[in-house]
């Protein structure tokens, strides 16, 4: 499974980056939002970090503002995803960025159906957020596992994205139901390579040989 960090705190970006285990990153306009930095920039930024995939999100709500959005992001680097919210619009400025070549994420996915769409008009990744339906209730790796069912059957090209991803139970099952990538917060990523065992394991090690006088 490909990992790709969540977020635009470039400091966090440049951390997780030196483990060597990213493939690509993910951002959206509340992750922007916090940063208070020009969105253009922190993506300009990005990219000279990561080299993988580097969604942006556009933040028109209309067709063919989202189209021309995007047209301009892709001037940024050509790593760049365009990230297109999965309503009616979003759809249809889908198929015209495919038809141009252009790689998409359809974000704000939370039905295996809108995911099945999105494919066909030739998305790149679909993005169901895993942890915003927990919050309702509803088992948000049961949705990864419909998708990749679906997509599998019908040989659907696009890249199931697992996004919302809260804890390190939840990063663990996308990875069992099949999903291609999943993008994870720092803090997700932080608690993943830890465990207590690990480090009163390595407390021994160290004492005993401390004693040993070697
Ligand atoms: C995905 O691309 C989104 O940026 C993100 O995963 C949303 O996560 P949240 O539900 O924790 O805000």
């Amino acid at each position: 499974m490909q990992l790709f960090i969540d977020t635009a705190n470039i400091e966090e970006i440049r951390h997780l980056a030196t483990w060597g285990i990213l493939d690509g990153v993910t951002t959206n306009p509340s992750l922007m939002a916090k940063e208070g930095k020009d969105p253009r920039k922190v993506i300009e930024e990005i990219c000279t970090l990561v080299n993988g995939p580097i969604s942006a999100e556009v933040i028109s709500t209309k067709y063919p503002e989202m189209i021309a959005e995007a047209k301009e992001l892709i001037k940024i680097h050509p790593n760049i995803v365009i990230k297109l919210p999965t309503t009616e619009d979003g759809l249809i400025a889908l198929k015209a960025l495919s038809d141009l070549g252009i790689k998409t994420n359809m974000t704000l996915i939370f039905s295996a159906m809108q995911a099945l769409f999105c494919a066909k008009n030739g998305a790149t990744y679909v993005s169901p957020f895993i942890g915003r339906l927990d919050d309702i209730g509803v088992n948000g790796t049961a949705l990864i596992a419909e998708i990749k069912t679906i997509f599998t059957q019908y040989n659907l090209k696009t890249k199931i994205l697992a996004a919302s991803i809260r804890h390190c139970e939840h990063l663990k099952n996308v990875a069992l139901a099949g999903s291609d990538v999943a993008t994870v917060p720092a803090s997700v990523l932080k608690q993943a390579i830890k465990h207590p065992l690990t480090d009163s394991g390595l407390a021994k090690f160290l004492d005993d040989y401390k004693k040993s006088n070697l």
